[in-house]
């Protein structure tokens, strides 16, 4: 039993695909915290089957809906409401794809379908999300919506390619939905810019093991696992942090304001 840190509160949760997914993790923590949940997934996705069982055994529907069309968002926020009797306190945007990653292309030979596609799925649905929510009335005062970056927005990680671009568009669209909703419904809207994270997501950037290690040993208190993630994202769904908004937190382990590392500099003087 958690603390009940998210009592009474209703919740949609994006992009739970394996049990190795920080959306299934949070997904755990905030029903252990209290939470009344409903999950969403891509149709592709619900082919696999897996979020049926995590839906099961957290008592929650799940929805398919495609994040990049507003059509599935608005019958997704629709039946959500329905199902958990009000409207939605908090909402976890835990997609990101690339096709160009995934098919291994260079970033000097990008394909722009694909490149657009990137930006469609990982960052404008984000604004998808949340137009779809204001147009529709359905987040309640003081409710919290979040996505999850990568401090690729930031500094260059070559193979991270167009996603790089997809997450600064990510934590812009974060910054300038969230003035526009505090204004209007006093919902506070962020991103969190995580450690590598062993899931498919993750994984499917070249390089992704060495880059694990070396991020863990760049960070003084070593790599935030996807468990650690949850608990921040239950955190930044709770009372506690009211008033944190537009803003891009960094769950790094201290990675982003690290130069080097004794450890680090150790692997040079061999
Ligand atoms: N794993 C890491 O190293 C890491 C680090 C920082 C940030 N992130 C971010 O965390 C988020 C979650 O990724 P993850 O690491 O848990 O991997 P994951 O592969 O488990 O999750 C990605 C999810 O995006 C979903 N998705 C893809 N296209 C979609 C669409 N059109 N509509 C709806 N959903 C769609 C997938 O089905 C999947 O559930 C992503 O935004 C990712 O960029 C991951």
């Amino acid at each position: 039993m958690g603390k009940q840190l998210l009592e009474g509160k209703k919740g949609a949760i994006f992009g739970a695909l394996d049990p190795n997914s920080i959306a299934w993790k949070v997904a755990l923590k905030a029903h252990d915290e209290g939470a009344k949940i409903v999950l969403s997934n891509a149709p592709i996705a619900m082919r696999m089957g897996e979020i049926q069982k995590l839906g099961e055994e957290i008592g929650a529907e799940v929805i398919a809906a495609d994040a990049t069309s507003v059509e599935d968002l608005e019958a997704l926020f629709s039946k959500s409401m329905e199902i958990l009797g009000g409207k939605i306190d908090f909402v976890l945007h835990s997609i990101g794809m690339s096709p160009n990653v995934r098919k291994g292309k260079d970033y000097g030979d990008l394909n722009y379908d694909w490149f657009q596609k990137t930006l469609d799925i990982s960052a404008l649905s984000f604004h998808k999300v949340m137009q779809t929510l204001e147009k529709n009335d359905a987040l309640n005062e003081w409710g919290s919506v979040l996505a999850l970056s990568y401090i690729a927005a930031q500094k260059v990680f070559p193979d991270y390619s167009d996603m790089a671009q997809a997450k600064a568009l990510l934590e812009s669209i974060a910054r300038s939905y969230g003035y526009r909703l505090g204004k209007s419904k006093k919902v506070r809207v962020n991103t969190i810019s995580q450690s590598p994270t062993p899931t498919t997501a993750g994984t499917g950037v070249g390089g992704f093991d060495a880059f694990l290690s070396y991020a863990d040993q760049m960070s003084p208190l070593g790599n935030a696992s996807a468990e650690e993630c949850a608990d921040y994202c239950v955190s930044l769904f709770s009372d506690y942090t009211r008033k944190v908004t537009m803003q891009n937190l960094f769950h790094d382990g201290g990675f982003s304001n690290t130069g080097i590392s004794a450890e680090v500099m150790e692997n040079f003087r061999k």
